[in-house]
């Protein structure tokens, strides 16, 4: 079975082919991607209406790359997976259209696929694949989320964030600090040359005791201190942005931790553009491994937004006979949209 994936609910014009036996881990044949960061950074954000007229350029040459690298035809293609949501309507709309009208033309069903539901099963495309159950963090752009797993669309919110998401705070408080857009690597980068001693920030919700999240006060407590700074010097920007970084490191990872003592899960799943914080990932693999339990990631090229994560959900779907498809190709997409009711 080959499943062609799309993916262009946002900055990230996502296309990929899986291949998948009735049992067992998909496989990757071939993936391309073009990110509209070049695009979006001089509006310092990401602009909707340019973020769809671009996957409108991108998606079919991009599809076309694809099959060439797997050696493949269209006529090979068994389904078509698209994001069917969360995210910006018009972009989501893009994947949605083409991926219907292809699969109209092959006569294959289209699948909508869960964007998050994508991100969370990623690492089972990596050399080191998960087993079920676990708890997932998923810490993305739109997004901050524990899940427990238990399998493919069997999902339990544990917590999630009651305001901004990690990769949010991470983008606003890089905007704060002049470093651009997208904002999550470009404080990490700058953290690297900061003190985060220097700087006391809040962690809100830290001692909470539940699995919920709060990110808003951080940008507020980091746009009062650039304030206060007023003429911000290079070596204050670093310290603040290693500040910020390890404020919303020290909470995810506190959340991890808490959720898989109540879960008693022994594995933990972290997908998401912010999964490729390398912080994050150091703090969280040395307090697993002092506990005996395993961090399973993606792949770093397919942590950030991509088509692959889109065909693999479609495919583990299949797999367990969940697929849906529209038998008219009429197609919908769901710019909000909770995991739980995907
Ligand atoms: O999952 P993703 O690619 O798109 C969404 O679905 O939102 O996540 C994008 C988010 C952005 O907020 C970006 O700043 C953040 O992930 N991000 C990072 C890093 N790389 C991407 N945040 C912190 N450190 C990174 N290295
Ligand atoms: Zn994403």
């Amino acid at each position: 079975m080959n499943i062609l994936g799309i993916e262009s609910s946002c900055d990230e014009t996502g296309v990929a082919l899986v291949e998948a036996a009735a049992q067992g881990t998909p496989r990757l044949r071939a993936q391309a991607l073009h990110s509209q960061i070049d695009m979006h950074q001089a509006y310092g954000g990401v602009v909707p209406e340019l973020a769809s007229r671009d996957h409108i350029r991108r998606v079919l040459p991009l599809a076309r790359q694809v099959l060439a690298q797997a050696g493949a035809s269209l006529q090979d293609i068994d389904f078509i997976a698209y994001t069917r949501g969360p995210g910006l309507a018009g972009a989501l709309l893009v994947g949605a259209g083409v991926a219907s009208a292809l699969a109209a033309a092959l006569q294959r069903p289209a699948i909508g696929v869960h964007h998050l539901e994508g991100h969370l099963l990623s690492p089972f495309l990596s050399a080191d694949p998960p087993a079920f159950p676990f708890v997932a963090l998923l810490v993305s752009g739109g997004h901050t989320q524990l899940m427990r797993v238990d399998d493919v669309g069997v999902y339990e919110l544990l917590g999630e964030t009651i305001d901004d998401a990690a990769g949010e705070a991470f983008d606003k408080s890089a905007k704060l600090l002049g470093l651009g857009y997208p904002g999550g690597p470009a404080l990490a980068r700058m953290a690297e040359f900061g003190d985060a001693s220097a700087f006391t920030l809040p962690r809100p919700l830290l001692h909470s005791g539940d699995l919920d999240f709060s990110f808003a006060g951080l940008k507020t407590a980091v746009r009062t201190q650039v304030m206060e700074l007023g003429n911000i010097c290079e070596q204050d920007k670093a310290n603040l942005a290693a500040a910020t970084q390890q404020a919303i490191v020290d909470v995810l990872v506190r959340k991890s931790l808490q959720a898989l003592r109540d879960t008693g899960c022994a594995r933990i799943v972290v997908a998401g553009g912010v999964g490729a914080n390398t912080q994050l990932r150091e703090r969280l693999n040395a307090e697993c491994a002092k506990r005996q339990l395993r961090v399973h990631y993606p792949e770093l090229a397919l942590c950030t937004d991509n088509g692959a994560m889109i065909a693999l959900a479609a495919a583990m779907r299949w797999q367990r006979g969940r697929i849906d498809a529209a038998s008219d190709y009429a197609f919908s997409v769901l710019p909000r949209w909770p995991l739980i009711a995907a």
